[in-house]
């Protein structure tokens, strides 16, 4: 779909988190089932690429329902998971997993600027109005040195492999999606990711929102990705503090 059919600005904002609040209540089960369970293997790969640990302060920004949340908090790290969609953090509340939630939107988050030493996100890039915006707001909210990574699905580039994916993600996932919980949401999901810019233009804007050693990881095939990177120094600007 092109991206002129899909809504943008505040009209995208609202939907989506409508959409979720919708989708929360069969959405880890639908994921896991959809993802061949692969979306945990991802989540993991990610955390071991920015090294997270015990003396970390985690920010998820679009936890949902806590996947990346409880993963981080498994390895000792203090954990604070940030969702616009009240549904999915009340549904994650439900799985009884330890960690602290607040209801927040990516591109205002309730964090001081140099606070955190992690961000981490997961499969949200393009469900954002404006990742410029949402990048900028991470290296805000990162002390110097910190580190992200964000995941996200793709689409994988050779052609035979990326027939028999769409074949699955825009064919069968829409249609599980529908039977088991709702049609227009999981039509919405594949099509979605007509937002996601292209690898060069992700990475330079993260090196644009202030982040160094900006790496891209594709996975399975391009059917997914990670990208990571670290927190530049921070500069004077004007007097103050970018
Ligand atoms: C596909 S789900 C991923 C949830 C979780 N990160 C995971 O890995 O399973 C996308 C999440 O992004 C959240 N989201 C989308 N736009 C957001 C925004 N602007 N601010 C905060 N959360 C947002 C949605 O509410 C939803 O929970």
């Amino acid at each position: 779909m092109a991206l002129g059919d899909l809504p943008s600005g505040e009209d995208k904002r609202v939907r989506v988190r409508d959409m979720f609040d919708r989708i929360a209540p069969r959405y880890d089960a639908l994921n896991r089932v959809m993802s061949v369970g692969m979306d945990q293997r991802w989540r993991r790969r990610a955390l071991d690429k920015i090294d997270v640990g015990p003396t970390d302060l985690v920010v998820d920004l679009a936890c949902g329902t806590g996947d990346f949340c409880a993963l981080v908090a498994g390895r000792g790290a203090k954990v604070i998971g940030v969702d616009f969609a009240l549904q999915m953090l009340k549904q994650g509340r439900t799985r009884g997993l330890d960690f602290r939630s607040v209801q927040g939107d990516g591109e205002w988050l309730p964090f001081r600027s140099a606070s955190v030493d992690v961000v981490t996100c997961g499969f949200a890039l393009r469900n954002f109005v404006s990742l410029s915006a949402v990048l900028s707001e991470i290296a805000r909210i990162l002390k110097p040195g910190g580190r992200t990574a964000l995941i996200d699905v793709d689409r994988p580039a050779w052609g035979p492999i990326r027939a028999a994916h769409s074949l699955y993600f825009d064919h069968v996932v829409p249609m599980v999606g529908g039977l088991v919980s709702d049609r227009q949401a999981y039509r919405y999901l594949p099509q979605s990711t007509a937002y996601l810019p292209p690898p060069e233009e992700l990475r330079s804007m993260m090196s644009g929102a202030g982040f160094l050693e900006v790496d891209r990881e594709s996975l399975f095939l391009g059917s997914a990705q990670i990208l990571t990177g670290a927190r530049g120094p921070l500069t004077p600007v004007g007097g103050g503090l970018s």
